[in-house]
Order: C-alpha cells, then structure tokens, then sequence
C-alpha cells in the first residue's frame, strides 16, 4: 500500500518537525508525521512534537499531537505514522508508548505501519489483542 519511498519522506517530516519539539523538561525532542486520509479519499500528512508541561503528565507526545492535528481536521483514517527523536544532538529512534499506540488503533488498523528510521512495523505488531468497545 506505501511504497519505501513514501516511507522515508514521512520520515523526513517528522525529522524536521523534531525542531518544533518543546521539551526542556527531558530534552527528548520528538517528531512525527501521521498519513492520514478523509473521506473523499484526500491524503495528506499531519505532523507534530512532543509539549511538555511543568506539570510534567500533561505531557502529550508527538504522535498524538500529529493524529490529533489531522483528526480535528477531518482526516480520520490513519495510514502510516513515521517518528523520531533526538537527545544531545544525537538523533534516536522511537517506537511509540503505550498510550500513541492505542490512540493510533482508534483511528488505523492493523496495518497501519509506523516508520522509525531504523525499521517498519505494523500496529497489529506493536499492540496485539487492542482494546475494543464490545
Ligand atoms: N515522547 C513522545 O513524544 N513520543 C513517544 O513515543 C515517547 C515519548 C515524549 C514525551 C516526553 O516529552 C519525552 O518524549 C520523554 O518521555
């Protein structure tokens, strides 16, 4: 369904949006760029960074800030999430916490892929078994 290419131009997104990143609490800069479709079928690309809070649990990752972007925007199925991170100038990459991973279920599926640069994978890899409502 996504070719490599659009892979690594998702990855190249969500590099750039690693500047955009406010976290002087952790100095882990994220970003992320979520594929996202509406439906008419229009596909565009959403990207976000982590925010941090001095009141440090309202923190809200990057990958849910770039899904979130797109949702609020009518772009509701969520194809191919691409993220990474940087640390001391040292570029790193992420796989998503728990809590993007079920937010990406609700919008995506099983094979909803997530790129980090360093490898590909499959939601239905990352969460197993997800939580459903009945
Ligand atoms: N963070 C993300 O933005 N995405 C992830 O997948 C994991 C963690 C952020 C949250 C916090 O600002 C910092 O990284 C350290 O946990």
């Amino acid at each position: 369904m996504m070719n490599r290419e659009a892979l690594l131009d998702l990855y190249a997104r969500a590099l750039e949006s690693v500047g955009k990143a406010y976290a002087p609490f952790s100095g882990f800069k994220v970003g992320a760029a979520a594929l996202m479709e509406d439906e008419e079928g229009n596909v565009r690309v959403f990207t976000g960074a982590n925010v941090e809070n001095s009141s440090y649990g309202l923190t809200v990752c990057a990958e849910r800030v770039a899904i979130f972007k797109g949702v609020s925007e009518g772009f509701r199925k969520l194809r191919a999430v691409a993220v990474v991170a940087s640390k001391d100038g040292e570029v790193i990459p992420v796989v998503p916490c728990g809590a993007c991973r079920q937010v990406m279920w609700e919008f995506g599926d099983g094979e909803t892929l997530i790129y980090n640069g360093a490898r590909t994978y499959r939601l239905s890899h990352l969460l197993p078994d997800a939580f459903k409502l009945g």
